[in-house]
């Protein structure tokens, strides 16, 4: 679009969206958008398109393609406690790899994500190789394949799960990470984004214990659980 139409579209956007939705949603909607735009070219990276679910014909229990913001990540490293040089982290689904870019700025050990489809690991490859002057993690990894029969590696120290499937996909990965703590006892945490009015099936799995949740931001609204995975417990209750 030539920046003079920009110039008259976007004002009459949010002019449309103050009507439709206030003012107070509008605020939070171009707060988010003036950041995403700004991180995005800080790292070089196009991570902010979606992909429906139904465009990348996956079945009803996963879920197509929405990053997490940048705000809201970036919380949830703070919260992290990342001992330098040692955390492997593990992002389920990582779609056009905006977490795993996000977590390679940090001293991570080893920084993988995981995705079905092809072509997001196609487009999450190539954002790490644009981001990659901002990286401290030098061995960073796109897997593509099905969460439910991924083995997840003995060294992963931190999984997170924000929103990539639900019902027996997200059981059978419960279980690969269930196998994976048994086979390995460690240190592992899962940091699990809750969308809001979602059940937590976390809540009910007795090897995992709920560390804390932290609302991540004002602007976003979602709510992210730390839990623990008592590796005793899980090898006790296959
Ligand atoms: C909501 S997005 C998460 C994006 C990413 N974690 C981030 O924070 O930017 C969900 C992703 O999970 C992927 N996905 C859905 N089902 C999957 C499965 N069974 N195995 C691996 N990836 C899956 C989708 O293709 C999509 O990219």
């Amino acid at each position: 679009m030539k920046l003079t139409n920009k110039l008259i579209a976007y004002p009459m956007k949010i002019g449309r969206r103050v009507i439709t939705r206030g003012p107070v949603d509008t605020a939070r909607w171009l707060m988010s958008h003036i950041e995403e735009n700004r991180q995005e070219s800080k790292l070089n990276v196009a991570t902010s398109s979606k992909v429906e679910v139904d465009e990348l014909g996956f079945d009803s229990e996963c879920h197509g393609y929405e990053p997490i913001s940048y705000t809201c990540f970036n919380r949830i490293l703070e919260e992290l406690e990342i001992r330098p040089d040692q955390e492997v982290f593990l992002d389920y689904g990582c779609g056009r790899g905006r977490a795993v870019v996000i977590a390679a700025t940090r001293r991570f050990k080893r920084v993988l994500g995981l995705e079905l489809s092809h072509e997001l690991s196609e487009s999450a490859r190539e954002n790490i190789d644009r981001a990659q002057k901002h990286l401290q993690c030098s061995d960073v990894e796109i897997v593509t394949a099905n969460a439910c029969d991924y083995t997840v590696p003995d060294d992963v120290s931190m999984i997170f799960l924000w929103n990539s499937f639900q019902g027996s996909v997200l059981e059978s990965v419960i279980e690969r990470i269930r196998e994976s703590a048994a086979n390995a006892p460690r240190k592992l945490q899962i940091i699990y984004v809750l969308p809001h009015g979602e059940d937590n099936v976390m809540q009910r799995t007795p090897w995992l214990s709920h560390q804390k949740q932290v609302h991540t931001s004002f602007w976003s609204g979602v709510d992210m659980n730390i839990f623990e995975v008592d590796c005793d417990m899980a090898a006790g209750s296959n």
